[in-house]
């Protein structure tokens, strides 16, 4: 069986882990989980990418030197990543002696194979601070609308976009003083001599099984970028910088980006030095093991273009396959710290919310397509309660106390006809869970979950334990109702355990049955002895949530000054292709893909009470039964249509769950109702058949 180097983008070591950093390291976490149950051996690395203008100019400002800076923040990252069940097997840096050794040897490989060129750039220079600037470190005022204060590479006021010499009265962001133009050599890396390898690669032709390397979305991007025609890509970058001197180049040092992938290897180096695994084996042109990067779209340029040419280039093997993820928003909106949802890892650890709550409900989102994922407050405490305790844990709390009580916690030594099929039936749904793992189907694992502990707990409630345990008589039968239904949770665990690793483990000692592969929760476990089971997890108190939310409301004025995000992954990308963050956004206009319609989420929900809103002769407030979310509250402008709101109450509406809750004069709208027609006089609201259950969704 092959062997897996699994990586995890590297964040920049400017500034705390953030709930969008984990959604990705979640995400890889578990499929590394998931494929040490499948058999396989993987090695999972990580580092702090702590190269770059920014976090020189950030530790200038916190009074450090970038050493001692990057490494408080190194060791804040591992501390946020372990607390949150991710679990590298090496963490490192990009400034370490390993990565200096590879990022030099790959690019003396690619400099000899020609592959690097050199010429003169002209570049905005501030004479103060004697540096050249980025972009994101000159503003002026815009060319085009005037608007004070803008950055050098688009207005935000009126959108323009145009090049730092453009702006009027230019100003240097770090010294004030107005830039110079000034001359300076850069080295550039001939990507175009890669075109053809990378069409190859990206085809999954240099795969042994000839599978695409990455979700189609992306496959179609990359190769925009190489249909446009690929430009040379400036790696190098003048005094003062903090990084990796260019060989035979005073005064000039590797651009971040380049010497930032080359971490993955620098990370993995220093764990074969550490266990003695062999380098070699795993980047040699021609090694059998596999390579898998995890990251998010918008590096997927420097992932799927630059560095797998640099890897050939320097006679090395080429990833296997990129996992993208989308990114996250908070409540429907990009994270905020003025709303309170910029949410800092640590933030959530400190409001004492459950890191494998996170876990689960990114879970239950995350697929093989990079789509944005939004973290909903509201429906994640609902789903959390309700499937975690509501319906796993739930299975074993009401069979764990019969089994102990009449059965010293023995389990039945066979199944009867009826549980033997049940059975059957639950294990054909648990069919393949390794392999959907594997293709990063997280979402459809959650739904076999959710699909599976619903007909355990159905089966409990038709068998009605506590009832049958009020007849001596009828022992045999309860001792078949609790063995049945733990062994559905047991199989529940293992599906569960890539992603609540900590729980599961709780259940196993529970159980008193180890589960290190999918396959051992097949087998069943006739005769055995459970132990007392202890509640494994409790239902998220809505409090703690608002705790995280206010404490993140402060957090804001803290960090600003010392971690500067806003010059962060902007200015580094300088060079680098624009990126394009939806994938889909290159589609013609006019249509629609399907997981652009998939963003909708559409709901059946039951009208609780529906009234006149004073003050307003559009609005009618709704109240809703949206099942799993709960109930929410609606202001639809069809008042003028419907004249006798009451009547509206008991109908099955359908609305849209996920729109970001809107503020009015009248309240919180949480939502949108829909209805047909395009007048106020002539709407109808869209009705679904009475047996539909509210909170179903509609596809
Ligand atoms: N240092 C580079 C990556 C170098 S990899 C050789 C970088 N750092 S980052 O700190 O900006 O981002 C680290 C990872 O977190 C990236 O995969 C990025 O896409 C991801 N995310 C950062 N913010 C995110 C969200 N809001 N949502 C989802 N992922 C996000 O890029
Ligand atoms: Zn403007």
């Amino acid at each position: 069986m092959s062997r897996l180097l699994v990586t995890n983008a590297l964040p920049y070591a400017n500034g705390p882990l953030h709930l969008g950093h984990l959604l990705g390291a979640i995400q890889s976490d578990i499929w590394v989980r998931a494929q040490r149950m499948n058999g396989y051996e993987v090695s999972y690395l990580c580092a702090d990418d702590a190269h770059g203008t920014a976090i020189m100019l950030a530790a200038e400002k916190a009074g450090l030197t970038p050493e001692a800076f990057i490494e408080e923040i190194r060791q804040s990252h591992e501390q946020d990543f372990a607390a949150f069940g991710v679990n590298f097997d090496q963490y490192h840096s990009t400034h370490s002696n390993e990565n200096r050794k590879l990022a030099t040897l790959i690019y003396t490989r690619l400099r000899a194979g020609n592959y690097v060129a050199h010429r003169c750039i002209r570049q905005l220079f501030d004479p103060e601070k004697q540096m050249f600037l980025p972009d994101r470190y000159i503003k002026g005022r815009c060319p085009k609308c005037g608007a004070p204060d803008q950055y050098g590479d688009n207005c935000e006021v009126c959108g323009a976009t145009y090049t730092p010499t453009d702006l009027i009265d230019p100003r240097s962001t770090v010294s004030g003083v107005a830039p110079v133009m000034r001359d300076s050599e850069h080295y550039f890396f001939e990507l175009s001599q890669f075109e053809s390898l990378l069409r190859e690669w990206l085809a999954g032709r240099l795969r042994h099984d000839g599978r695409p390397v990455a979700h189609r979305s992306i496959v179609v991007k990359l190769r925009e970028w190489l249909d446009g025609g690929l430009k040379d890509w400036d790696i190098s970058r003048d005094a003062p910088y903090f990084g990796f001197p260019i060989p035979d180049a005073p005064g000039k040092f590797f651009y971040v980006w380049l010497d930032a992938p080359v971490g993955y290897l620098a990370s993995f180096k220093a764990l074969c030095d550490r266990t003695g695994l062999i380098f070699e084996h795993f980047l040699n042109a021609d090694s059998q093991a596999e390579m898998h990067h995890f990251l998010g779209k918008d590096i997927i340029n420097f992932h799927g273009l630059f560095w797998p040419a640099m890897l050939h280039g320097a006679g090395m093997r080429m990833p296997t396959a990129l996992h993208v993820n989308g990114h996250l928003t908070v409540n429907g909106a990009k994270m905020s710290k003025s709303r309170g949802t910029f949410i800092c890892a640590r933030t959530y650890m400190d409001a004492g919310l459950p890191a494998e709550f996170l876990r689960y409900y990114f879970a239950t989102m995350l697929s093989d397509e990079p789509v944005d994922m939004d973290l909903n407050l509201q429906t994640f405490q609902e789903l959390v309660n309700s499937h975690l305790v509501g319906k796993w844990v739930n299975i074993a709390s009401r069979t764990a106390g019969f089994t102990q009580k009449y059965f010293h916690g023995r389990l039945a030594d066979h199944f009867e006809q009826q549980e033997a099929t049940l059975w059957q039936q639950w294990l054909a749904l648990y069919e393949n869970i390794g392999t959907l793992y594997a293709g990063d189907h997280f979402a459809e694992v959650i739904r076999r979950f959710v699909t599976i502990s619903d007909q355990v707990n159905v089966y409990i409630t038709t068998k009605a334990p506590w009832v049958i345990a009020k007849d001596v008589s009828r022992r045999d039968e309860l001792q078949q109702v609790c063995t049945l239904a733990l062994h559905g949770f047991r199989l529940l665990s293992a599906l569960l355990k890539p992603v609540l690793p900590s729980t599961v483990a709780a259940a196993e000692v529970f159980l008193d049955a180890p589960i290190s592969s999918f396959g051992d929760a097949r087998c069943t476990l006739f005769g055995h002895t459970i132990k007392t089971f202890v509640p494994l997890l409790s239902r998220l108190d809505p409090k703690r949530l608002d705790a995280m939310v206010a404490a993140s409301t402060q957090v804001e004025t803290a960090q600003v000054t010392t971690t500067m995000p806003s010059a962060g992954k902007k200015n580094m990308n300088e060079t680098a292709h624009k990126i394009t963050p939806d994938a889909s956004a290159s589609h013609a206009s006019g249509t629609i893909r399907i997981d652009d319609f998939a963003k909708l989420d559409l709901r059946v929900g039951k009208v609780l009470a529906c009234q006149f809103v004073e003050g307003s002769e559009k609005l009618l407030r709704f109240e809703l039964d949206a099942g799993e979310l709960g109930t929410r509250q609606i202001f639809s402008g069809i008042r003028m249509a419907y004249s006798e709101p009451e009547k509206l109450v008991g109908h099955h509406v359908v609305f849209v769950a996920n729109l970001a809750p809107r503020k009015m004069r009248f309240g919180l709208s949480e939502g949108m109702i829909l209805s047909a027609g395009s007048n106020d006089t002539d709407l109808f609201l869209l009705e679904v058949d009475q047996d539909a259950r509210p909170g179903a969704p509609v596809r």
